[in-house]
């Protein structure tokens, strides 16, 4: 049985959206939001063919949704909702992972329910509550816990964190063998088309899709494919796309063949962390995206869900490793720290994190053990003593970016190396002028020295800056931030660039000794500066190891009317 509501898909609007409502097994129901014309996901996505955001009702005894829409849906999703089953006798809401396309609607479902007790991990129920700004009712549930809906729909949750985020739990239903798995076998595939009846018209969107969010995780793909095995699958209910059922072992193979290719070829850190402790889970997050930022993969292992066999083997390979600090009191945990600390090898990097969880193992004892077996620190003991903050988040995030480029700095000293030397002197006599970004967001603030920067439309006034990858200040560059622009002074900026291109330690301070005064966007304009610029991103173009970041520029004043641009001049085109 399927319906369709809303405008229909053959007939084109700026933003078409759209509902299928179908059955898609026993008392269970689908309603899935096309959104026909999404061009963009994240910010590394450029989508061909639109997406769907899917939503599920089991109706057993007790009734539970499986996961929302994404917020552009509220109207349409809710009187769908509605129209299927009264919102006040919806007892549940399982929440799968809770980036906005999934969860954007929980905060207006639970005013209109607000009787629905929210069943998600530990770290999902913590993002809800920095989301949704209310009480509700929640049920944190792990790896193995079970809900029974009565009707034999019993629902079994299975962790699969860092896929791709740590939030990620799978929902299994024994009454259906419907596997709920969110982002996890998603694509971005939008059609009316209810399963994977052509896996022609699908395989290139399932590939993009796998590479750009689940492949920098492979070792934690293959983790999640050994939970899944102990159960009978009949179809797996995606968030995102059809769903799957005609083609079930070859989609779940694909995943198996890319993901044990991908972690035979990369170097990976080891983080490892017990998620249920202090503020593991959000530490971890932070860490993990800064490690991305250097396409560096990343295996999550929390220490009271794992075997020794596993971890010896996780740190005898691994090319990094990362300890959260387990509570002193955790049982059994003792073999597993000897473990790590055992199979752990000079040609490693570490860095260590307190959880803030009060009652930590003591950190620097074990970091002098890990140094005198001749580890690399990759960064200072991470101390978290209050709950943490954006900026906390940012320095974390710093953090795994370093540990990230010591991972692979041979790796990027192979690449310059084998850049044509012709070629690569050719680029660098590409000159151009120099200039300082700084951004400030909440109490984060960030610098970077730049010269990739030009002009790039009069009406409006834009500007496009090449922004490298692992840039501490890029994550404050994303669509819809503001910064400034600081253009430096020909014969005044030697003091100034020196400053910036210093190597600053994970949430280090890039403004100490700096004089600034506020931007009205609330970035630090330089005092020094020859000129400024107010911008605010309104593209990202993905360029190799670099963002092409596109902003437009809102204003701007020259300090020193009569003042040159300093030009700068390079001999090869990777360093200044
Ligand atoms: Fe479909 Fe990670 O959200």
């Amino acid at each position: 049985m399927v319906f369709q509501v809303g405008s229909p898909p053959a007939i084109v609007f700026a933003s078409r959206l759209t509902l299928q409502t179908a059955a898609i097994a026993a008392d269970s129901t689908v309603i899935r939001c096309l959104d026909w014309d999404r061009d963009r996901f994240d910010i590394e996505f450029e989508l061909q063919n639109g997406t769907t955001y899917n939503s599920f009702l089991i109706e057993g005894e007790k009734t539970a949704l499986i996961d929302t829409s994404h917020g552009k849906f509220k109207d349409l999703y809710l009187e769908e909702l509605e129209a299927i089953v009264d919102l006040k006798t919806i007892d549940y809401l399982i929440v799968n992972h809770t980036e906005p396309d999934h969860s954007g609607l929980i905060g207006d479902l639970l005013t209109l329910a607000p009787q629905i007790t929210v069943v998600a991990s530990k770290v999902a129920m913590q993002f809800l509550q920095n989301q949704i700004h209310r009480t509700f009712a929640c049920q944190v549930v792990k790896s193995g816990d079970r809900l029974d809906l009565g009707l034999g729909h019993e629902l079994a949750f299975i962790s699969a964190p860092n896929l791709h985020w740590p939030d990620t739990m799978l929902t299994y239903d024994s009454g259906t063998g419907v596997f709920y798995t969110c982002d996890v076998f998603g694509l971005h595939y939008c059609d009316d088309t209810l399963y994977d009846e052509i896996p022609a018209l699908l395989e290139a969107d399932f590939q993009l899709y796998y590479d750009c969010l689940m492949g920098p995780n492979a070792r934690s793909v293959l983790a999640a494919l050994k939970r899944m095995e102990p159960f009978a699958i009949s179809q797996i209910a995606t968030g995102h796309g059809p769903l799957l059922r005609h083609h079930l072992t070859d989609w779940t193979e694909r995943y198996r063949t890319w993901s044990e290719a991908q972690a035979k070829a990369e170097p990976f850190v080891a983080l490892f962390y017990v998620g249920e402790y202090g503020f593991s889970d959000r530490i971890v997050h932070a860490l993990g995206q800064g490690l991305l930022k250097t396409a560096t993969a990343v295996e999550l292992v929390d220490l009271l869900d794992t075997d020794i066999a596993t971890v010896r083997e996780l740190v005898t390979t691994a090319a990094g490793l990362v300890l959260g600090m387990p509570p002193q009191s955790a049982p059994g945990l003792e073999p597993i720290l000897s473990t790590i600390l055992a199979a752990a090898h000079p040609k490693q990097a570490i860095g260590l994190f307190e959880t803030g969880g009060g009652q930590d193992e003591p950190i620097f004892p074990l970091r002098n053990r890990f140094q005198e077996l001749g580890l690399t620190s990759a960064f200072e003991p991470i101390l978290i003593k209050a709950a943490p903050t954006e900026a906390t988040d940012k320095l974390c995030e710093e953090a795994g970016t370093d540990l990230g480029q010591w991972v692979n700095r041979d790796r990027s000293q192979k690449q310059a190396q084998s850049q044509d030397s012709g070629l690569d002197q050719a680029l660098g006599r590409l000159s151009t002028g120099l200039y300082i970004l700084t951004a400030r967001k909440g109490d984060v603030s960030s610098a970077m020295l730049s010269s990739w920067v030009i002009q790039a439309s009069i009406e409006p006034a834009g500007v496009a800056i090449a922004v490298a990858k692992d840039r501490a200040i890029e994550s404050l560059l994303h669509w819809g931030d503001t910064f400034v622009l600081n253009v430096l002074e020909e014969g005044h900026y030697q003091r100034l660039m020196k400053h910036f291109l210093k190597r600053f330690p994970p949430g280090g301070d890039r403004f100490e000794g700096i004089a600034t005064y506020a931007a009205a966007n609330g970035s630090p304009i330089l005092a020094e500066a020859l000129a400024y610029l107010e911008c605010t991103v309104t593209h990202r173009l993905e360029a190799g190891d670099h963002w092409v970041i596109y902003c437009t520029a809102k204003a701007g004043r020259v300090a020193k009317p009569g003042g040159l641009t300093a030009v700068h001049h390079r001999k090869a085109s990777n360093h200044y």
